[in-house]
């Protein structure tokens, strides 16, 4: 593959939100984009559009909890590129409720799609980048939810918590080889978009919380804002990505908890805070 034409990206969940406007910046910059995403209408138009603009960009309607169809994915960016440079694994969904009133099938759904969609990406495109023997980024979408729990959306918590740890485990035996793959962790904060429609409703407590969260995060930090900070973080090797910075104080007190051995204390405070740092 010839670098002058610009690095190969593969996106999941470009469809909408985050996806979209990772997809979008980095057609701007250039890059040629495998665009895979669940939703066949929204991803086509985005293709459309991406091209119609100059851009060098394919559509795969990939279903990322699916192992088979994400070494299809890479399959095919193979072919129609000749290789891959980036890999976002970005795709995911939300669900609320207590975590006794979500049902099997919901925490099922959940892990699937947020935690063994990454795992998919990383055993299918980890050792094409390894073959391939020259620079790779692999960039994991996770959350503030990755690093500080809140009440009400179990599954979002541990699945956002098991992909920062998979991601910290893959960057410590990335750089234990010596391999040029860089490996970065995203943990935004709010960010308009439209994962709350992906909520399925449980109980009461889950759809107010939902209602809550859903205002928040229409008010957040627009995607193309995010998308600026997540290409100067990857050009800058850096592996984790904070495009919102207020909950340290919440991880600080997380980690007290931990060191002082005292009881976590959750403040409401905290997902305002990230709102308003978003603004
Ligand atoms: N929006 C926020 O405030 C926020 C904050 C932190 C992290 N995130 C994370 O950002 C990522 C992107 O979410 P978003 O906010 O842009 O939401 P979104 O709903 O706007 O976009 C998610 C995209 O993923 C696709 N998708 C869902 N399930 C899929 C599957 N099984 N296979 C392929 N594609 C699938 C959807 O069709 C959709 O196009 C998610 O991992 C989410 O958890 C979002």
């Amino acid at each position: 593959m010839s670098n002058e034409q610009g690095p190969v990206a593969v996106i999941t969940g470009a469809a909408s939100g985050i996806g979209r406007g990772l997809a979008e910046h980095a057609a701007k910059q250039g890059m040629r984009l495998v665009l895979a995403d669940l939703d066949a209408p929204g991803l086509q138009a985005l293709c459309d559009e991406l091209q119609a603009g100059g851009a060098q960009a394919m559509a795969c309607v990939t279903d990322v909890a699916d192992p088979a169809q994400v070494e299809r994915l890479r399959d095919r960016a193979v072919e129609h590129f000749g290789g891959v440079d980036w890999l976002f694994n970005n795709a995911g969904v939300m669900q609320t409720g207590y975590s006794w009133e979500i049902t099997q099938a919901q925490w099922q759904r959940m892990i699937n799609v947020n935690l063994c969609s990454v795992i998919n990406g990383i055993r299918s495109f980890v050792p094409l980048f390894l073959r391939q023997g020259r620079a790779a980024h692999v960039i994991n979408t996770a959350s503030l939810a990755g690093l500080v729990s809140s009440p009400l959306m179990a599954p979002y918590n541990v699945t956002k918590q098991a992909v920062v740890a998979l991601s910290e485990t893959l960057h410590y035996e990335l750089t234990m080889l010596g391999a040029p793959v860089s490996v970065s962790v995203l943990c935004p904060g709010p960010v308009a978009s439209e994962i709350m429609a992906s909520n399925q409703v449980v109980d009461t407590a889950g759809t107010s919380f939902s209602q809550l969260l859903d205002s928040t995060i229409r008010q957040g930090m627009t995607p193309t804002e995010l998308a600026v900070q997540v290409f100067v973080a990857v050009a800058e090797n850096r592996f984790w990505i904070f495009p919102h910075k207020g909950f340290k104080p919440a991880l600080e007190r997380r980690v007290q908890s931990i060191l002082e051995e005292t009881n976590p204390q959750f403040q409401m405070t905290d997902i305002e805070e990230d709102s308003h740092a978003a603004r």
